[in-house]
């Protein structure tokens, strides 16, 4: 990656993901609202974030928490209005932020009246979806729903099955019908005539299936998924996408892309690509086994690597994320949630705002927000987990929710969404109801009143670490060299820039993911002038030889 790369605004942005379900609810019903988003941009524009991605806000029946869209040109009654939504954008543009929203065209809900049409087989809709026969006893082919069970739902009226990767309520699209591309193009038109300022496209390298529907790898824990997740057609369509309707646009677009590599990512996103940015989930796959519910560890050597190949062999721009609505709270996951974490939040935190590629921080973590301790099934809401452990009890592998509580702890989606913490008020400030999940018991402690009053706190930490990533174009524009790639406890890196006109052109990071001290040689030259830009603990640092306190991270400026 070389430093003379494309200046872009949306290269130095940092993106901050409101899930509004859960961000702040303004009306009293327990739900997160527009207008309760509205009520909190101080705290976003404070963070010196430049862009929201808001998930999904449209009308849909929430099966699925609004990526079960029924109307894309409606907002969902408990978000609030199409007035609230642009009373929003005006405010975010006012705060000289920008808006990005969450576009889900992989499938509709089946409340969606193309669904509704399609099954009755009305106005040429019937296309639109993947309509199947089976033989007695068996589904159109053996693909699994990424939620668990299969990935075709019988219906009784139409006589065939419909094609569901997610939930049997989100029916998947036919993109090779250029009706349905004709549609998506007309709206995601429609929203940007409104004056948006980018996609974060769901699931979108699933949109092209192979002809045929070809059975997938049974072994696989989603089955199928080599065949459908980029599929024949995926870069044509994502390029006439673009040219349809964004290409022009002063937009910025991420595309989340399930199981893709590096090579295919970089054709979406290489200079003219049709993409700025994927989210891939390499980095996401290094704790888990073969199958959602079974257990791994997590070793800090593997997230180096993966993430080190990201950064060096991408041909184009990262995205950088460890975590959103669909994942568990890093702390939890990658750090320690116990007695440190604060210093593992700020550590984590480092590493989001010191490599290269795209800052997303997802609402909570820079509090340092903690997974949920879930003791039954009925504390949980989200689709995969519920889907993934009935089906688990109903091959009979598992007897009930006992059995894999741990791995649900670890893993489950709620983790990310449980409500947001702004004070020690009951339900944390979130809401004068009753939450549609619980709150984190911890909120007295972990919320953003208390800890903006605290100038040692994570969201200080998080406030230094947006000034630090401003102030210096190394850490946005540089290279990027992994040192001591084989070391257990610590990832170092360099971040080096030949660019004449910044201040700073030599940057080292060095974090420690342990909970004991430990001293480490770095191969740095004795006679660099080393000072700390950055660290989660007080005092200089020396260099090259290191003594590390548990969880502890340092940045220096060398010279
Ligand atoms: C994406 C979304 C996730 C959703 C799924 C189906 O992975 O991030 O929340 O459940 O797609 O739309």
């Amino acid at each position: 990656m070389s430093s003379d790369r494309d200046r872009q605004w949306w290269k130095e942005a940092v993106v901050y993901q409101v899930y509004p379900r859960s961000f702040n609810d303004s009306d009293g019903d327990g739900i997160g609202d527009i207008q309760g988003v509205i009520d909190r941009l101080d705290h976003i524009d404070r963070l010196g974030a430049d862009v929201i991605w808001l998930n999904p806000v449209y009308e849909s029946p929430q099966h699925d928490n609004g990526y079960d869209i029924s109307d894309y040109r409606g907002i969902h009654h408990e978000y609030g209005s199409m007035a609230d939504w642009e009373e929003l954008l005006s405010a975010v543009h006012d705060r000289d932020m920008r808006l990005v929203m969450d576009l889900v065209v992989n499938h509709t809900s089946t409340a969606h009246d193309w669904f509704q049409q399609s099954r009755r087989d009305e106005n040429g809709y019937r296309e639109y979806y993947y309509w199947r026969d089976a033989a007695d006893d068996d589904y159109p082919n053996n693909w699994s729903s990424g939620f668990g069970g299969p990935a075709w739902e019988y219906d009784d009226d139409v006589g065939l099955y419909y094609l569901h990767l997610f939930d049997e309520t989100q029916a998947d699209l036919n993109w090779d019908n250029r009706a349905v591309r004709e549609d998506i193009y007309e709206m995601m038109n429609w929203w940007l005539e409104k004056g948006i300022d980018g996609f974060r496209m769901d699931v979108i390298n699933l949109i092209s299936k192979p002809a045929g529907l070809p059975d997938g790898d049974p072994e696989r824990d989603w089955v199928g998924i080599e065949q459908f997740a980029d599929g024949p057609n995926t870069q044509e369509y994502l390029e006439e996408m673009a040219d349809r309707t964004y290409d022009e646009c002063d937009t910025m677009t991420v595309g989340e892309c399930i199981g893709v590599d590096i090579e295919t990512a970089s054709e979406y996103v290489r200079e003219d690509g049709p993409l700025d940015m994927v989210f891939h989930f390499d980095h996401m796959a290094v704790d888990m086994g073969d199958q959602w519910l079974s257990p791994a560890e997590f070793e800090l050597t593997d997230l180096k690597r993966v993430m080190s190949r990201w950064q060096t062999e991408l041909d184009g721009w990262n995205s950088l994320y460890l975590t959103n609505h669909d994942q568990p709270r890093i702390v939890s996951r990658f750090g320690d949630d116990g007695e440190y974490r604060r210093e593992s939040a700020k550590l984590l935190g480092t590493l989001l705002f010191t490599l290269s590629g795209t800052t997303y921080v997802y609402q909570g973590q820079e509090l340092g927000m903690t997974n949920y301790p879930w003791t039954t099934l009925d504390q949980l809401d989200d689709a995969q987990t519920i889907g993934k452990v009935g089906a688990a009890i109903a091959a009979g592998e598992i007897d009930g929710f006992d059995d894999v509580k741990e791995i649900v702890r670890a893993r489950s989606r709620d983790n990310a969404r449980t409500p947001m913490q702004w004070d020690d008020s009951d339900a944390a400030g979130f809401t004068d109801g009753e939450p549609w999940l619980p709150v984190n018991p911890n909120y007295p402690e972990i919320n953003v009143a208390t800890e903006a009053a605290d100038e040692e706190s994570v969201l200080n930490y998080y406030h230094e670490l947006r000034s630090l990533r401003a102030d210096h174009d190394v850490l946005v524009y540089g290279d990027y060299e992994l040192l001591l790639p084989d070391h257990d406890t610590v990832w170092a890196y360099r971040r080096t820039t030949d660019d004449p006109d910044v201040a700073v052109d030599d940057v080292l990071v060095v974090l420690h993911f342990g909970e004991t001290e430990t001293t480490v040689s770095l191969p740095i030259d004795a006679a660099l002038d080393a000072e700390t830009l950055i660290s989660n603990y007080d005092g200089p640092g020396s260099l090259p030889d290191m003594t590390l306190a548990p969880y502890e991270a340092r940045v220096f400026a060398l010279d």
